[in-house]
């Protein structure tokens, strides 16, 4: 019975082990893989604009992006440039809560992934899953604009993840 516990402690300190450097190795393998765009001053920018409670759309971001690294990358698919893309989706660069009452634009929900896709590609070269990430990011709102990548799909799902989660903890 001693024995069986042990082995049993042991056996969960060895997972529990195992789960940390799985963590570890993938933070940084995710950093390195944004560091370009996460280090870039216009993307820097994000952080002088609120987005969903108390994250500003730099965060925001970022969150996007580690989720859809660690989702892609557990499905084995393009896991850096969902990263990428994820860190890029919210390049619009204003204040989205003020944005109506100066711009007259009742429909920022529709088209700042347009206007995010526009930034992004002035500053970086985007592929394929990058550019469907990023334009396609606010599907269903997008209406017939369907992603036509996995990631992009996975990506509609850590965007509406991530910002609920933000919403709630204002
Ligand atoms: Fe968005
Ligand atoms: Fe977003």
């Amino acid at each position: 019975m001693l024995f069986k516990n042990k082995l049993l402690t042991n056996l969960r300190r060895e997972a529990s082990e195992k789960r940390e450097d799985l963590r570890r190795d993938w933070g940084e393998d995710f950093y390195e893989c944004i560091r370009d765009i996460a280090e870039h001053p216009v993307v820097l920018r994000m952080k002088l604009y609120p987005h969903h409670g108390r994250t500003n759309c730099y965060q925001h971001c970022l969150h996007v992006a580690y989720y859809n690294y660690v989702w892609c990358r557990f499905f084995h698919l393009d896991a850096d440039s969902a990263a990428r893309g994820g860190m890029l989706h919210d390049l619009f660069l204003y204040d989205w809560h003020t944005h109506t009452a100066r711009t007259g634009d009742h429909f920022h929900g529709m088209t700042h992934p347009a206007c995010a896709y526009k930034n992004a590609r002035k500053f970086f070269k985007l592929n394929r899953v990058e550019e469907d990430i990023i334009r396609k990011h606010m599907w269903p709102v997008t209406l017939f604009h369907f992603p036509r990548t996995k990631e992009g799909w996975i990506a509609t799902l850590t965007d509406k993840y991530c910002g609920t989660l933000e919403t709630s903890q204002r």
